[in-house]
Parts: structure tokens; sequence; C-alpha cells
């Protein structure tokens, strides 16, 4: 029997890949503007990592992750998120000890997460994400949001909507959480039992529950906004001030709360606005985690960054139609006649490629003939023709493949012609 994909998983193939090598591209490049700089961590962490960074009430540690035990008994978990690792390595490498402050760190990551498989909701799937950790300045909020803007517009994604929300400090989301509690417990029973746990450990929780989602008392639920003390105002509208001036349109959705415990606020989310997206329409996700270090063993500091998720990003780019600028390039295809002329291509080829060009030619045993359309297939700008007659003279025919002329070129000077 045939061994099939794991559900919920991708091959990214070569013709697919291009694609995902052009976006990396562009997020690279961006975080170089931005100066944020790349960090990579394992694939699999403790399992407490998540547990305690992400939360035990989230539906994420709750039914989510894919944990397992390794041959000593340790549990682990495959990374569920990006943001629990990033400080985890930032508190073990004693981070908050560079001279550069904040620190300003971006990643390009498989997530795994144990959901039921759809458009747009995968077990694997891959996030760009930044973390800035060691600034609590609204400004760094500001810029984190305007880089996931920035990003997508460069990729030319037109019908973007941002939302933004504060959960406020400590506070504020206490008094927040008192409201919620009086809110659901007169009819916490008609919820399902997951939100019956969290009603006293974390009420926030109900309000992103998959199951009970369309319950009406979540729609009148007590709104954080309305919680918020002062200083979390006055920061909050700064965050908003700053969007402002940078010209960044953005709605405040007050029930905005995400689904991972370390927020506290701004939150923020960006969705594509477009027709026939389908129904999960979230590409980007983050918000601010004071607390998060110290809660991993750290000292106190404060970080906020954001998630996009890359297959969701492919689907809003197909659905607004945007072509990105990818060309198949290859800078010379030897096409030869005759076993000899086959012979002398290995190193002609070899001489190519160490000058620094792309260059093929067939192994198939092909005609002549249908070398010439694989020249045209892989998108030869030259063609360089090896027969008899150019072993005898030392020169080969280079044919120029978008003006069609054709020159006779010393072999040894191929490279540099074609260079040239
Ligand atoms: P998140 O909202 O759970 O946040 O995920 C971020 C993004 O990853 C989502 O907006 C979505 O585009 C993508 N995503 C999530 N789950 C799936 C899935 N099953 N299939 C496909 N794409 C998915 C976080 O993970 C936080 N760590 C973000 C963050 C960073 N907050 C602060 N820093």
């Amino acid at each position: 029997m045939a061994i099939n994909i794991p559900r919920g998983t991708q091959d990214l193939l070569p013709g697919q890949i291009e694609k995902w090598q052009y976006i990396e591209s562009v997020a690279r490049d961006l975080c170089k503007r931005f100066q944020f700089e790349e960090i990579r961590t394992p694939m699999f962490e403790s399992t407490e990592l998540f547990v305690r960074g992400v939360g035990d009430t989230t539906d994420i540690v709750q039914k989510e992750m894919y944990t397992f035990e390794d041959r000593k008994g340790r549990s682990m978990t495959l990374r569920p998120e990006g943001t629990a690792p990033v400080v985890r390595s930032y508190v073990e490498q004693k981070m908050f000890g560079y001279a550069t402050q904040p620190v300003k760190l971006f990643y390009l990551a498989q997530i795994f997460r144990y959901e039921r498989p759809q458009a747009g909701r995968y077990r694997q799937h891959h996030q760009f994400g930044v973390e800035v950790l060691g600034s609590n300045d609204p400004a760094t909020d500001a810029e984190v949001i305007s880089l996931a803007v920035a990003f997508f517009q460069k990729l030319g994604l037109k019908n973007l909507k941002v939302a933004v929300n504060s959960l406020g400090d400590k506070d504020s989301r206490n008094a927040h959480r008192h409201a919620l509690i009086n809110h659901f417990e007169p009819r916490i029973g008609e919820f399902c039992g997951d939100c019956q746990k969290r009603l006293e450990k974390n009420p926030l929780r109900i309000l992103d529950c998959k199951v009970d989602r369309d319950h009406e008392l979540l729609k009148t639920a007590p709104s954080i906004i309305d919680y918020l003390n002062e200083e979390s105002q006055t920061r909050f509208n700064k965050v908003k001030m700053y969007l402002n001036s940078m010209g960044i349109q953005y709605e405040v959705d007050p029930n905005l709360v995400r689904g991972l415990d370390y927020y506290n606020h701004t939150v923020f989310e960006i969705m594509l606005d477009s027709k026939g997206f389908g129904a999960i329409t979230t590409l980007c996700g983050g918000g601010r985690y004071n607390g998060l270090v110290e809660q991993i063993g750290g000292p106190e500091t404060p970080g906020i960054g954001f998630g996009l998720g890359l297959e969701r990003l492919l689907l809003a780019l197909e659905t607004e139609g945007v072509e990105l600028p990818i060309e198949k390039v290859l800078d010379c295809y030897i096409v030869t006649y005759g076993e000899e002329a086959k012979d002398a291509s290995v190193k002609i080829l070899h001489d190519l490629r160490s000058a620094g060009l792309s260059a093929d030619r067939d192994f198939m045993g092909r005609s002549a003939k249908a070398q010439f359309k694989a020249a045209d297939r892989s998108g030869a700008r030259f063609v360089a023709m090896l027969g008899e007659n150019e072993l005898t003279s030392g020169k080969i025919t280079v044919k120029n493949m978008a003006t069609s002329e054709q020159v006779e070129v010393l072999l040894e000077e191929l490279a540099g012609y074609i260079k040239g």
C-alpha cells in the first residue's frame, strides 16, 4: 500500500516553491530595512514552555499540540507557535545583556497544530514572525504593525483590514475578568465543558472558543475597552496616533482578544477583505506580551510581535490575482550534435558554471530539436550549439534567444560573451 502525506500537510514542489522563495526574500529584505535579525530555534521544545507561555486554558495547549515523549521519557512538543521559543532563547542566551536594545528578531518557521484541516488551516503551516524584546515604547507597537502592513503591500495585496484593540495592563484585565465572570456565570451551563472550566480560570478564553462562537452571550459580553484604566488608555491612544501619522488605516475592534494567553495592551490582526477568500481571513496576528519573559524565567522585559501564515498569504495572493515577479532564468543551454560534442560539453558546462553562470544541457539522449525545446522551456537566454565543426574550429555558435541573433565565439570566450 502506498504511504500518503499526513493529513493537513503539504509538499512544496518546484513550480510553487519559487513563490515561497520570493515571499521569503521580500520578508528578509524588509526585515533588513526595519533592522530585525533572523533567529532559528529548534522545531521542538520542552512541552512545559508552551504550557507556561501560551497558557494551559488555550485551545492550542489543550487540543492542538503534537506532544511526544523522547526516549528518556521527557515530554517534548513540536512548536505550535513561534513566540515562546524565541523568548526561551532570549532568556537562555541572555539577550537582555546585548549592547543593542531592544532586541529585534524575525523568523521563518514551520508551526505544528493538530487542527481540523480546511482551506487556510493546516496541521503544519509556516509563519513569518517578528519579535521585539526590551522596549515598552508604544512606537514599537506601531512599528511592528507597520512592518506587517508594508510586507503585504510590497507583495501587492490590496484589500487589507487592520484590526487593533487593547487588552490593557494587569489591573484593567482584572476588572474586565470580573465583569466577564458576572456576565457568563448565570448561564455557563449552556457552554461547552472547556468554557465551563475557563469561567474561573480564564474567562477571556470563552470569547474565542470555536465551539461556542455563536452563543448570544458572546455578542453582549463586556468589552475590555470599557475597562482600560487611564494609563492603558493613554498608551493605546499613542499607538493609534502613530498609526495615523504613518497613514495606516485600521479599525478598533473591541472584541479582538487573540487566542494565546500572553497578550496585554496592544493586540492586532490583519485580515483579507476580498470576495471569495473563504471563511478564514486572518493573515496575521500579534500583540504585546509584557510579562512573558518573566514567566519563562527571565528578567522583567516587555515584548511585542506578530506571526503571519504563509499558506494563507499564498491563498490571499491567489484570490486577489496577484502575479509575483518570478522569472525562470537560465544563462546558457548547450545543444549538442553527436557523441563527441556531448562528451566535450561536460567541460564546457563545468567552465560556465565555474564562471558563475547558470548552465544546463540534455542528459536524456534527446534529438537536437527536442534539446531546443528543452532550452526554451528552461528560459535560456542563450543557446550554444556544439557539433563536429565547432569542435574542430574551437569556436561555438551562440544564439541569443531574445533577438535570434547568432554569432561564433571562441570556446574559451563563451562565458565572457554571455556575461557581456
Ligand atoms: P496566531 O494568531 O496563532 O499567533 O498565528 C499567527 C498566524 O499564523 C495566523 O494569523 C494565521 O495566518 C497563521 N496560522 C495559524 N494557525 C494556522 C493553521 N492551522 N494553518 C495555517 N495558518 C495558520 C501566533 O502564533 C503568535 N505567536 C503570533 C505572535 C508573535 N504574537 C506575538 N508575537
